[in-house]
C-alpha cells in the first residue's frame, strides 16, 4: 500500500473507548498498512494552533481499558468560528486548517467525536474531502448508528448508581431523584433508568406533568411501596416550560448546559406528597473511567473500520453501527439532525407495559 500520513483528533467532551478507537485507528494505519500517524492535541484547536506529535506503536499501546483520550480534547473550539481568548469575536480560520493539513502532507483526517465535532468535520470535508468521522458520545444521539461508544458505560454507571440509591430509598421510605446526562436527548435515563428499576422515568423527548408524577409516588405509597426511585434527564421538562439550564458557556459552540431539573422535582415531591426527597446528580462520573466490554469492543470495530474505509479512499462517511456490523454510512446525513426517542421506541413501550411511569 502506498505510503501516506493521516491525523486522527478528538473533539467534544471525552467519553470512555476514545483511546479504544484512537489505538484501532492507529494500529491498523501503522501496522497493516505502514502509515505515518499524527495525533492532533486537543481537538480542532491543534489543528488550527498547529499543534501534534507523531505517533509511534508505543503511544498507542495499553491504553485500550483507559477512560479519557490521550490525544486531548475541546468542547470549544471550531475552525469556522474560532475564539483565541475569551472575549475575542468568532473568526473563520478553515482555511489555515486545510494550509495545515496540506503542510503537514496529511491525506486523511479523522475526527472522532459527537455530534458538535461531527457536523464540523461535515463543513470542513467540503474544503479538505479526505475526511472520516468516528461516533463518540455518552448521549447516544447521533443519527446513523444504532449506538455510540460511551454510551454503554454511562448507563452501566447509572445502572450501579440507582442499585445504590435502592438501598437508602428503601431503608429511609424516601423518593429518590437521580439526574442523569444526555442533553436533549432521554436515551441515557431511558435505558440506564429500565436497568435499574427506575419507577418514574423523565426524558425530554417527552414533556412531564407534574401532577402525573404526584400521582405515581402516591400509586405506588397506596400499593405499599414506600419508596419510589425518579430517574430525571437533565434535559426533562414539565409541559409548557422551557429546559432548566445550568450555565452559559459564550465561548462555546453550543453554549447551552443543562443541570437542575433533579432538584425542582425533589422539592415538588417532598411538598407535594409529604415523602422525604432526596437528590442525587450523577453528572461527569458518568463520562469517566475505564470503557465496558461493549464500548471497548464497539470503539475497536470503528477505529478499524474507519482505518479500512481510509484505504479505499471511501471519504465523506462516518463508520455506523448497523445491527451487530460496522459499516460506513454518509457523514452529511448522520449530522442533519439528533437521533432522539420516539414515542413508539420499543424499549419505552416496554417499560410503560411494566408499570414505568414517565410523567405523561
Ligand atoms: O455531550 C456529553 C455531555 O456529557 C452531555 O451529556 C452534557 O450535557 C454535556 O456533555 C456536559 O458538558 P460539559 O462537560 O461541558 O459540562
Amino acid at each position: 500500500m502506498k505510503k501516506r500520513t493521516v491525523a486522527i483528533l478528538t473533539g467534544g467532551g471525552d467519553c470512555p473507548g476514545l483511546n479504544a478507537a484512537i489505538r484501532g485507528i492507529a494500529k491498523v494505519a501503522m501496522l497493516d498498512f505502514g502509515w505515518d500517524v499524527l495525533g492532533i492535541k486537543d481537538g480542532y484547536d491543534g489543528l488550527i494552533e498547529g499543534r501534534y506529535w507523531k505517533l509511534q506503536n508505543s503511544d498507542v499501546s495499553n491504553i485500550l481499558p483507559l477512560g479519557g483520550t490521550i490525544l486531548g480534547t475541546s468542547n470549544k473550539a471550531n475552525p469556522f468560528g474560532y475564539i483565541a481568548k475569551k472575549g475575542d469575536a468568532p473568526v473563520d480560520v478553515s482555511d489555515r486548517v486545510v494550509e495545515n493539513l496540506k503542510k503537514w502532507n496529511v491525506e486523511t483526517l479523522f475526527c472522532i467525536g459527537g455530534d458538535g465535532t461531527c457536523a464540523i468535520a461535515n463543513r470542513l470535508q467540503k474544503k479538505f474531502p479526505y475526511i472520516i468521522g468516528v461516533p463518540k458520545t455518552i448521549d447516544n444521539d447521533l443519527l446513523c448508528t444504532d449506538q455510540t461508544f460511551g454510551f454503554d458505560t454511562a448507563c452501566s454507571f447509572v445502572t450501579e448508581s440507582l442499585d445504590r440509591i435502592h438501598t437508602t430509598a428503601q431503608s429511609h421510605h424516601r423518593a429518590m431523584v437521580v439526574e442523569v446526562m444526555g442533553r436533549y436527548a432521554g436515551w441515557i435515563a431511558l435505558c440506564g433508568g429500565l436497568a435499574g428499576g427506575g419507577d418514574i422515568i423523565l426524558i425530554p423527548e417527552m414533556p412531564f406533568n407534574y401532577e402525573k408524577v404526584k400521582e405515581a409516588i402516591l400509586e405506588r405509597s397506596k400499593k405499599g411501596k414506600k419508596f419510589s426511585i425518579i430517574v430525571v434527564s437533565e434535559g426533562a421538562r414539565a409541559q409548557g416550560e422551557g429546559y432548566t439550564v445550568r450555565e452559559v458557556i459564550s465561548d462555546s459552540p453550543d453554549p447551552i448546559r443543562l443541570g437542575g431539573i433533579g432538584a425542582k422535582i425533589a422539592d415538588y415531591v417532598e411538598n407535594e406528597t409529604g415523602i422525604e426527597s432526596r437528590v442525587t446528580v450523577l453528572g461527569h462520573l458518568q463520562r469517566g473511567g475505564s470503557p465496558t466490554f461493549f464500548d471497548r469492543v464497539l470503539a475497536t470495530k470503528y477505529g478499524v473500520t474507519a482505518a479500512r474505509l481510509a484505504a479505499k479512499n471511501d471519504f465523506g462517511k462516518i463508520v455506523a453501527l448497523r445491527g451487530t456490523e460496522v459499516v460506513g454510512a454518509s457523514l452529511e446525513e448522520a449530522t442533519s439532525g439528533l437521533k432522539l426517542v420516539k414515542k413508539d421506541n420499543k424499549l419505552l413501550r416496554d417499560a410503560i407495559s411494566l408499570g414505568t411511569s414517565f410523567g405523561f
